[in-house]
């Protein structure tokens, strides 16, 4: 079978398709036929060596997938060939507060080996039933952005009917957020860089719309929206870089789950907000089986579909990561395997 290896050392130019064994799946154990993965930017950041230079090559990256069951090994009675499945993000979390190992060592695409491969042996366990609408790349796109998203809204906090979320920038875990703070009655604020995926943004429900290149101090807008309180939930994607306008958006009491650094991870801050605002900083690490289970239940209630901006072949897989890094995205960008 064809894997994409990070290989002889780190670089977009080392992530190279390489022959490896066929696996056979051991006790308790499945075999996949990956048919999709999606990009996420932790993928990115994995390849170029930003993520863990400490991971071990050969790796092969991608932190979520989807596929059909080939065949499964003694002991397994809950999936049998043609399933269709989805992975979790990471395999040996299946709900509740886990060890930091289970986490860290189990997680796809660093340090073990991802979902950008032919086939895959998963164990039983952390395997989960793709909801019929589904497509392989829409259920790809789940198990990473999807839970993240679902994590920060549904599990770390319970977002109420008519609260105020704000979802910073377009990318795959705002999109989800936007969608599910939908689902759940939120009113939705996105920001972005595009006024062309701000109208995208308010096709698929959002209330109200800031562009933050146009407007950098975009938390006065969130204000203005709500009535100078500030808003319930904040999906802060961005880190150092936005997080003092996230202070600034943000009501007394209000909730900050903090998820990515995309605009940076170290700034000097006043944490005085922090305190006089009584915020809660809650950091979201994906999600457990258990998860994606419930965020794969409510897709699946509501009729949702995750949104793919491009798909690219599975031989097309650098050319996606840098697509990705670019961010003229709207949403996921996925992988079709063969
Ligand atoms: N903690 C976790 O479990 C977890 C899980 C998944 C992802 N993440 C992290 O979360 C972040 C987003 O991941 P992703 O996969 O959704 O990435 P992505 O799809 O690549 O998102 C890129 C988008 O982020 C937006 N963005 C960039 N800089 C911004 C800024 N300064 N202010 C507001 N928006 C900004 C841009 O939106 P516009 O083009 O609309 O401006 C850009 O298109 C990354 O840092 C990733 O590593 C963390």
């Amino acid at each position: 079978m064809k894997s994409f290896e990070i290989g002889a050392g780190f670089g977009l130019d080392n992530l190279k398709l390489a022959d490896r064994a066929d696996p056979t799946p051991g006790h308790g154990e499945v075999l996949v036929r990956m048919r999709a993965a999606s990009l996420n930017f932790r993928d990115y950041l994995t390849v170029i060596g930003q993520y863990n230079p400490r991971y071990k090559l050969p790796l092969v990256p991608g932190s979520d997938g989807a596929g059909e069951v080939v065949s499964v090994g003694p002991g397994v009675d809950e999936w049998k060939p043609g399933d269709r499945v989805m992975s979790c993000f990471a395999l040996d979390w299946i709900s509740g507060i886990p060890g930091l190992k289970q986490v860290r060592n189990s997680s796809l695409g660093g340090p073990i080996d991802g979902t950008l491969t032919e086939q895959r042996v998963f164990p039983s366990r952390s395997l989960v039933a793709i909801p019929d609408a589904l497509s392989f790349e829409e259920a790809a796109t789940l198990p990473c952005a999807g839970v993240t998203a679902w994590s920060a809204l549904a599990t770390e906090t319970q977002i109420l009917p008519g609260q105020v979320v704000v979802v910073l920038g377009t990318g795959g875990v705002s999109i989800f957020a936007l969608q599910f703070a939908k689902m759940m009655g939120a009113t939705v604020i996105v920001t972005s860089s595009s006024n062309e995926k701000l109208e995208k943004a308010r096709a698929l429900g959002a209330d109200h719309i800031i562009n933050y290149r146009d407007k950098p101090q975009w938390a006065k807008e969130v204000r203005k929206i709500t009535s100078m309180e500030g808003a319930d939930h904040i999906i802060e994607v961005g880190g150092a870089g936005t997080l003092e306008e996230s202070l600034k958006a943000v009501k007394f009491f209000g909730h900050i789950s903090l998820i990515g650094i995309l605009a940076g991870n170290a700034k000097d801050l006043n944490l005085l907000p922090i305190l006089m605002q009584n915020v809660r900083m809650q950091g979201v690490l994906v999600g457990s089986r258990n998860a994606l289970e419930q965020s794969a239940r409510a897709i699946d209630a509501h009729k949702m579909k995750p949104i793919i901006d491009r798909t690219f072949s599975f031989v097309e897989t650098v050319s996606a990561i840098r697509y990705l890094a670019e961010g003229k995205h709207f949403g996921k960008v996925c992988i079709s395997i063969p």
